[in-house]
């Protein structure tokens, strides 16, 4: 074909004409061809582009791509480029924290920078579209990929969420440094039962759209290129053959122009779902859901054709699958562009990537316990022994999906604290034991004996990067293998012990605090890990995280979510613990436990600092607000410490009274700020009333008339506390 008989080349037509012109000179088979997506660039593949039977690569190298796409433009019929994908999760080579942690940020100008960053690396790379944003609410930290995760509250992940899909596609996804993003896993991933990756979601319509849908929501609004279905089937229909949350909610409802990818074979799991009794049936199932493009398995190729023939497929299902997978490739302006420019490898881990990859890791790290023992003063120290498997693992320190870091690239703590602290400093380091995982304890002696020599400890404990991610739930979330242990033993030496924990998940650390002075949660904090740990212990930066998801404190708490319902007999602080009472006149019939706490061990929202805030005079500008009204209201905020520092200022509200029971909190807006010894400031919010509505089970949106309760404090149980009345 020349020139003249492609218009769709033409860059001056309105890009749906391009589509349109395109869509119609192509055969069923091109159509179909589109909706497929390969990972393993096999040599048959390569007749199977020339044919247009493939749409889509993910996972391949760039020198391999760069010969299909070449295939694709210039020997298939009607030269449609690939579109690449690949898991750019949180970070190409220069790995930011793992998403859990930058979301403990509360920051989302760092997100939307390490999302930059990386699509800045990626498309170096020859990657035009990443599997991310994840979005999925998770409230069990024994599913493996909350590290995936933004934690458990919608306003936040749908804020950072939007941040992680400006950064990937920046102002236009077409310029050669900007990616696609990918909103996942839609929808109830995250809910899995049990905590068991795969599992069922049982969402009831009112949950679904008030707490699991907003950040989906957000991010399709935000422009998103691409949304991916989930593995999960929610309430009985797998989410990959699901046409009510796909057609109609996505589709529909929300008009969202985008594209529609499967996760991995997920439609033919639907047979093991035991929701389409073959091939055939899943793809039936999908492509009527929306499914525009089949990630891996092979159920359109096979299927797609004689289904539509034999009646049980419309064709405009299969134009508008087709049709989206253009849209998409137009957009990223792969038909005016489809080779990578010139490699530019120097741009891996330069300068300003790294320093971008330390900020994100200082702001992410979580003080939960300081005796005093930090920030310590690097003057008074003569030696110290830093211990633990995760002191010096650069590949560890990186976290799970981090598919293109090199372990040596990782600036580990031991290394930077080598370099932080003083040379007159003696420092002595060990592993103690071998791995997070191991129970091997003969390094432990050598340990203790470093500890005994030092005037502190830098225990560095928690989770190795394999513990966490796709497919590594844990039914136990204390410290693995021995490490409680090794903590206990060098606890014993009578010196003080600074614990920096890294992990994939919130852990059970009540075994944990009474052995440390101090406590850092450090997550999976990135390349730059080290640095960003060496200025937060030594005080050249003051902590600043908030937890984005409740720490238990004991697996038999969980789900231990903030924003639950209060139920008709709440939960007493009065019989939290051991029961009370006798046989006949028991104490409580509460929403308790009667042998733990039901509080959490940490409120999602907290963190310490080394500075103290003080909050005083809430104030509302009017008690009361109408539907189209705004809640105005502000709080005095005081550094009464000696540092400056960063708090994140969080604005809760409860529906006292509704037509559905509201959650006993729900955070809908947060400030960072950064104020000097001594410093006071106005915090101000402008509440929309219009964010008090609510969803029922009929998926009818409520905005009622009543009674409500705000607060705004540092965390999710702050007691500054107002009033307002929603009128008629
Ligand atoms: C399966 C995972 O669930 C998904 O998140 C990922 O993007 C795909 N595999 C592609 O690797």
């Amino acid at each position: 074909m020349t020139a003249l008989q492609r218009p769709w080349l033409n860059k001056q037509l309105p890009l749906e004409e391009r589509v349109e012109t395109l869509l119609s000179a192509m055969t069923l088979e091109e159509k179909i061809g589109q909706m497929w997506q390969v990972h393993d660039p096999k040599d048959q593949h390569d007749q199977n582009v020339r044919e247009g039977r493939i749409g889509s690569f993910l996972n391949v190298p760039r020198d391999q791509l760069a010969r299909l796409q070449r295939i694709a433009v210039e020997e298939s019929r009607l030269g449609v480029p690939i579109v690449a994908g690949r898991d750019v999760i949180h970070g190409y080579r220069t790995l930011f924290p793992i998403p859990l942690g930058q979301a403990a940020s509360f920051n989302p100008e760092t997100v939307r920078l390490g999302a930059k960053i990386a699509a800045r690396e990626a498309s170096a790379a020859g990657i035009h579209w990443t599997f991310a944003p994840m979005v999925d609410i998770s409230r069990d930290p024994r599913w493996g990929r909350i590290a995936e995760s933004l934690g458990e509250d919608p306003v936040l992940a749908s804020r950072l969420g939007v941040a992680m899909v400006e950064g990937f596609q920046g102002d236009d996804p077409a310029a050669p440094d900007s990616i696609a993003a990918c909103v996942k896993h839609y929808v109830g991933y995250g809910a899995a039962e049990g905590g068991r990756d795969y599992n069922t979601a049982l969402i009831p319509e009112s949950e679904l759209r008030n707490v699991y849908l907003p950040p989906f929501r957000a991010c399709a609004e935000a422009g998103a290129l691409s949304f991916m279905s989930a593995f999960n089937d929610l309430n009985g229909v797998p989410t990959s053959g699901n046409p009510h949350t796909i057609r109609n909610i996505l589709k529909t409802e929300w008009n969202y122009p985008g594209m529609v990818v499967s996760d991995w074979c997920s439609i033919t799991e639907m047979i093991n779902h035991g929701y389409a009794c073959d091939e055939a049936e899943a793809a039936q199932r999908s492509i009527a859901a929306g499914v525009d493009l089949e990630m891996v398995s092979e159920s359109y190729r096979n299927h797609a054709a004689g289904l539509l023939r034999a009646g049980k497929l419309r064709q405009e299902w299969i134009d508008d699958a087709a049709r989206r997978v253009l849209r998409m490739k137009f957009v990223l302006g792969l038909f005016d562009n489809p080779y990578p420019a010139p490699a530019t490898p120097e741009i891996f881990l330069c300068e300003p990537h790294l320093q971008a990859a330390r900020r994100a890791a200082t702001e992410s790290c979580v003080l939960l316990k300081n005796n005093g023992a930090l920030p310590l003063s690097p003057s008074g120290l003569k030696r110290v022994a830093i211990i633990g498997p995760l002191a010096n693992a650069g590949a560890d320190q990186v976290g799970c999906w981090a598919m293109d870091a090199r372990g040596e690239d990782s600036q580990t703590p031991l290394a930077a604290l080598r370099q932080s602290l003083p040379s007159t400093v003696v420092l002595d380091y060990s592993p103690g034991v071998p791995s997070s995982r191991s129970v091997d304890t003969t390094g432990f002696a050598e340990a203790i004996a470093q500890a005994r020599a030092a005037d502190v400890v830098l225990l560095f404990l928690g989770e190795e990067a394999l513990l966490s991610g796709e497919a590594h739930s844990r039914a136990f979330l204390t410290l693995p293998g021995s490490q409680q242990q090794l903590l206990e033993a060098i606890a014993a030496t009578g010196k003080t012990v600074v614990l920096v924990i890294m992990a994939g998940r919130p852990l059970v650390l009540t075994p944990v605090l009474p052995h440390a002075s101090a406590v850092l949660y450090a997550w999976h904090p990135g390349t730059m890990g080290g640095p960003a740990l060496a200025d937060l212990l030594l005080g050249k930066e003051s902590p600043s995280g908030k937890l984005p998801v409740s720490f238990p404190v004991m697996e038999g708490q969980i789900p231990a979510y903030y924003n639950k319902r209060n139920t008709g007999r709440p939960p007493s602080d009065e019989s939290r613990g051991l029961p009370q009472g006798t046989p006949l006149d028991p104490v409580g019939f509460s929403a308790n436990y009667i042998d733990g706490d039901h509080l959490p061990l940490f409120p999602f929202g907290f963190g310490l600092s080394y500075t103290r805030f003080e909050y005083q005079n809430l104030t509302l500008k009017s008690s009361d607000v109408r539907a189209g009204g705004v809640i105005e209201a502000s709080i005095e905020l005081r550094n009464a410490g000696s540092m400056p520092a960063t708090e994140t200022v969080q604005l809760y509200v409860r529906d006292l009274f509704a037509s559905l029971t509201r959650p006993v909190r729900e955070l809908k807006d947060f400030q960072r700020v950064t104020l000097a010894p001594g410093e006071t400031r106005v915090v101000a919010f402008k509440l929309p009333a219009e964010q008090l509505a609510f969803y029922d089970n009929e998926a009818k949106r409520h905005l009622e008339a009543g009674d409500f309760k705000l607060w705004i404090g540092g965390d999710s149980r702050c007691t500054n506390e107002a009033a307002f009345r929603l009128l008629a």
